[in-house]
């Protein structure tokens, strides 16, 4: 797919046309009488009409037909796709999951959309506020049927197999390593290509922003020119039986037939688009010195709640970089945290844990759930020489950090028989090395 176009940025006012219709947006005016190429103008409010200039977002779209030409939408299966955290008692445990099983091809053709699952969550999506963590697990391209949510933003992280994804304003391919954003009310097709797995962050009621850098400056972490936005591409195509459109609102999927493709828009404006980002792409600052920064450092993306500094999640990953840190244990800190970390491994070995967390898996250490590095990982860097040296190469693991306190789904505790219920063991072999006698007796600081 090397020959699929982009736009290069952050939250831009864009605007693109699809080359077979040169002119294609209207000039000067958002809603002419009668738009070029006869189609019609159509507005996506990604946020309400009276944001500050720097939060409202919006695009025009123009397009064959308009998306309110459609059948009556009806409920249908809800498959593993809840919004009802209460559906099991809560569990304050550390948890970790074997990779989750990707159903085979051969014995049941499952897509993106009936392959989601939810592990956790919490909030309300009535009040727009709060999120839910959700598993994909397919191995078929959606096939005349598109998706949209009505509830929130998908950050999609796939871990396994690559996904041609066709948006209304274009399409992206996105390959494990990749993240892409697709926002409230977008229509999206998803095409994979071999049994596919991934993760999704799911916000309700925000988008993601670059977080701010303070005192690192302009340029770092996640720059913005690194961010793709497609471009405009349409089919204008009939569908025999019908098109259709699959709707996630208040929690719950809805199904409507409409006539044509729902990719028809020839041209569109805007600041308010899917976007796609290479992870290999982030810049990655650390400690070069003693001790560590927080892990808030390795921020790709936050979607802030209303108190300041506090997210209602922020994306953050762990990207191969080099450890310098002198007279420092290296491996992440021992950690009791009142936001919640689910982590996923996209690939390579995680380095707090070698064993048991393993790409397609994940773990979720909930609020005030002490957590780190297990036994084995703790002798090693304890008495490891110092010098500097390569971290997380080949590696990339990934955490949905929240200030909400996450309930896990019934699927996630239950039926997906994923739960490695061994995980506590991970620390059970910590012994105390405390000498009341001697304050150094190795001869550290
Ligand atoms: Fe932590």
């Amino acid at each position: 797919m090397a020959e699929l176009k982009y736009i290069s940025g952050f939250g831009n006012e864009c605007a693109s046309e699809d080359p077979r219709c040169p002119g294609s947006l209207p000039e000067g005016q958002n809603n002419p009488q009668v738009c070029p190429y006869n189609l019609y103008a159509e507005q996506l409010s990604g946020s309400a009409f009276t944001c500050p200039r720097s939060t409202n977002k919006r695009s025009w779209l123009y397009r064959i037909l308009p998306s309110a030409s459609h059948k009556p939408f009806e409920s249908i299966d809800q498959g593993h796709v809840t919004h009802n955290w209460d559906e099991i008692d809560p569990d304050p445990n550390q948890l970790r999951w074997i990779p989750f099983e990707i159903p085979k091809a051969s014995q049941k053709k499952v897509d993106f959309v009936s392959g989601l699952h939810t592990l956790c969550g919490a909030g309300d999506i009535r009040s727009n506020n709060g999120l839910a963590v959700h598993i994909f697990l397919c191995n078929s391209s959606m096939e005349n049927k598109c998706f949209y949510n009505s509830d929130g933003d998908f950050l999609i992280v796939p871990q396994k197999g690559k996904l041609l994804i066709y948006t209304e304003f274009g399409k992206i391919y996105v390959q494990p390593n990749e993240i892409c954003v697709i926002q409230r009310g977008m229509r999206f097709s998803v095409d994979v290509f071999e049994e596919t797995r991934g993760y999704i962050l799911e916000i309700y009621g925000v988008h993601f922003e670059l977080p701010d850098l303070g005192p690192i400056g302009a340029n770092g972490l996640a720059n913005p020119r690194d961010f793709l936005i497609p471009v405009a591409w349409y089919e204008d195509r009939q569908v025999s039986g019908g098109y259709t459109v699959i709707n996630k609102y208040q929690g719950k999927l809805f199904a409507a037939k409409q006539a044509i493709s729902p990719f028809n828009v020839v041209a569109w404006h805007g600041n308010y688009t899917p976007y796609k980002y290479n992870l290999e792409n982030f810049m990655v600052i650390n400690s070069v010195a003693f001790d560590h920064a927080d892990p808030s450092i390795f921020t790709v993306l936050t979607a802030k709640s209303l108190r300041p500094g506090v997210a209602i999640a922020d994306f953050v990953i762990f990207p191969p970089r080099w450890g310098v840190a002198d007279k420092t244990f290296r491996p992440p800190y021992y950690h009791r945290n009142c936001m919640s970390e689910f982590m996923g491994l996209i690939r390579g070995y995680y380095e707090a844990k070698q064993g048991g967390f393993l790409p397609g898996g994940g773990s979720l250490h909930s609020a005030m759930t002490p957590h780190g590095p297990d036994a084995d990982c703790f002798e090693k860097a304890s008495t490891a020489k110092l010098a500097p040296e390569r971290i997380a190469d080949s590696t990339m693991a990934f955490m949905f950090e929240s200030s909400l306190s996450l309930a896990v789904t019934k699927w996630g505790l239950k039926t997906s028989c994923c739960l490695d219920e061994n995980y506590y063991k991970c620390w059970d072999t910590l012994k105390s090395h405390f000498t009341p006698n001697s304050r150094n007796p190795a001869g550290h600081n």
